[in-house]
């Protein structure tokens, strides 16, 4: 059973990501096609935990970003308290780009990442490669020794940042999502 650390326990440092802007590995499409407006905000995006004063911030990005199964305001304060849970946000000249929430729980050696989104107008520049790398080392010093989660078939931009990053299919879930869309469940070990 992993043992729990209490949240003023975790490296709560915020940091500065340095985004390449050459990466060594092949673009599954070239990034000249992708949507990102490429803002210069993006590459000196900051990690950090998400507080209350963001939550008006965090709302707005789940709705920009997700079509149906939006965590609500409510539950986007809750999680921003728990103890079994981390919420990550990506902030660039005091805008929110990006967040990841991922959920622990004790009786479990397997964390959850159970959202994430990058803004639209900073995509394709490698920010949410950081942000779940970051969620992925902060499960880890919680005691998680995998992560997992579920992704909607369809999303293949998603499929591909987990692939990239190390996810492998282990199952599927049946009319997961509001649409009656499957999930694929994925899993990484940490
Ligand atoms: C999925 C999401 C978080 C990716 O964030 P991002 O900052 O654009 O991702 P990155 O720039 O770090 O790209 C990581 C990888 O994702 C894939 N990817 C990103 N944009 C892509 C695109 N337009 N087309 C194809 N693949 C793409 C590539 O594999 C990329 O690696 P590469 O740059 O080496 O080719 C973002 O697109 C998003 O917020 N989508 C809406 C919300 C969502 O679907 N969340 C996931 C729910 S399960």
């Amino acid at each position: 059973m992993p043992k729990l650390l209490a949240k003023q326990h975790w490296d709560l440092r915020e940091f500065t990501v340095n985004l390449p802007r050459h990466k060594g590995l092949m673009p599954t499409r070239p990034r000249s096609s992708r949507q990102a407006s490429a803002p210069a905000a993006a590459p000196s995006a900051r990690l950090r935990l998400a507080t209350i004063a963001d939550l008006d911030a965090l709302v707005a990005l789940e709705n920009a970003s997700f079509g149906g199964d939006q965590l609500s305001h409510r539950r986007l304060q809750h999680w921003i308290t728990a103890t079994n849970s981390v919420l990550l946000v990506a902030v660039a000249s005091a805008t929110l780009l990006g967040s990841a929430l991922v959920l622990t729980r004790a009786d479990s050696p397997a964390a959850r990442l159970y959202s994430i989104a990058i803004s639209k107008s900073a995509r394709g520049q490698g920010l949410g490669s950081k942000l779940l790398r970051k969620a992925e080392s902060l499960a880890r010093a919680k005691g998680s020794t995998s992560m997992r989660l579920e992704v909607a078939t369809s999303n293949t931009v998603a499929i591909s940042l987990y692939q990239k990053l190390g996810y492998t299919v282990f199952g599927r879930k049946r009319a997961y999502y509001d649409d009656g869309q499957d999930a694929l469940r994925m899993q990484k070990p940490l």
